[in-house]
């Protein structure tokens, strides 16, 4: 149940052991990123309605996996939302959610444009292969280094789950009949993604889960504070090899060699970058 072990795909929140939560084990910092994952988790119907229109032509099986991609994702941040109100009796997930919702839209969702802002599917599809990368590895992070066992075993259920997303993005790149993107293209999508990360939506949504409504005019938001709270309570979960693992997996989707010598040269770089957000000074 803890650990490394592999969960199997199709849980509810009924098979997480509740009975097993410690108080006295909850992490402050961990929490705070807890409680902003959980917001980003359950804002995914947006995205299931965009890729849907953006593989409006495709058969029925690539459209139901986007609908059950979407609704496992949902099933993350009740998960997380359900073991953050535990943790801090004081935090109201659903009106910490209204609030996200009414201040924060990507923008891509708010176009009728009904192609994908990548350029194609297969630019959308490597996007999603970076996204899932990330969240595979931010939630195996979060299972390595939390000491209280439900969130362990959430973050180890919700890990298994990302890894699965990754590899159906990866088949469903692999099986678009459009012509195969140049290679300076694929890189240049995955880098656009990438960088998306420091815009609005976990800025905002640290923001509404760690700031209550009573006290949004005291504290107001700030793209540039939040990040930066978000950043160094997230970038201090990570070990060298949650690293390597994402920077394999964003490799493998743009069609490098996973085990070659510039995945490992930007998985390197990374870890420097990552470990100076977080506060650190760069080490291996
Ligand atoms: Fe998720
Ligand atoms: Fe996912």
């Amino acid at each position: 149940m803890t650990g490394t072990m592999v969960y199997a795909s199709g849980w509810t929140l009924d098979d997480i052991h509740w009975g097993s939560f410690d108080p006295t084990k909850v992490e402050r910092g961990l929490l705070a990123a807890v409680k902003s994952a959980a917001l980003v988790e359950l804002n995914a119907p947006d995205y299931v309605t965009y890729l849907q229109r953006v593989f409006r032509n495709s058969d029925t099986n690539t459209l139901a996996n986007i609908e059950q991609w979407g609704r496992e994702e949902i099933q993350h941040g009740l998960a997380l939302g359900r073991w953050a109100e535990r943790a801090d009796p004081s935090f109201d997930f659903k009106s910490a959610f209204a609030r996200f919702r009414a201040g924060y839209t990507a923008p891509h969702f708010a176009t009728d444009d009904p192609d994908s802002v990548r350029g194609s599917r297969r630019g959308e599809m490597i996007a999603r292969c970076v996204v899932e990368s990330g969240t595979s590895s931010f939630y195996s992070a979060i299972r390595d280094s939390a000491d209280e066992p439900v969130l362990k075993e959430i973050a180890g259920r919700i890990a298994a789950d990302e890894f699965r997303h990754y590899k159906l993005f990866l088949e469903t790149l692999n099986a678009q009949d459009e012509p195969e993107l140049p290679w300076w293209r694929r890189v240049l999508v995955a880098a656009t993604r990438v960088n998306e990360s420091s815009d609005d939506e976990l800025a905002y949504a640290y923001y509404c889960a760690n700031v209550p409504a009573s006290q949004e005019s005291a504290v107001p938001y700030s793209r540039k504070r939040f990040a930066r709270a978000y950043h160094s309570r997230a970038m201090r979960l990570y070990r060298r090899h949650h690293i390597s693992k994402l920077v394999q997996m964003v490799a493998k989707s743009v069609g490098a060699d996973p085990q070659g010598r510039p995945t490992r040269a930007a998985s390197a770089v990374l870890w420097s970058i990552l470990r100076l957000r977080a506060g650190f000074a760069p080490a291996g």
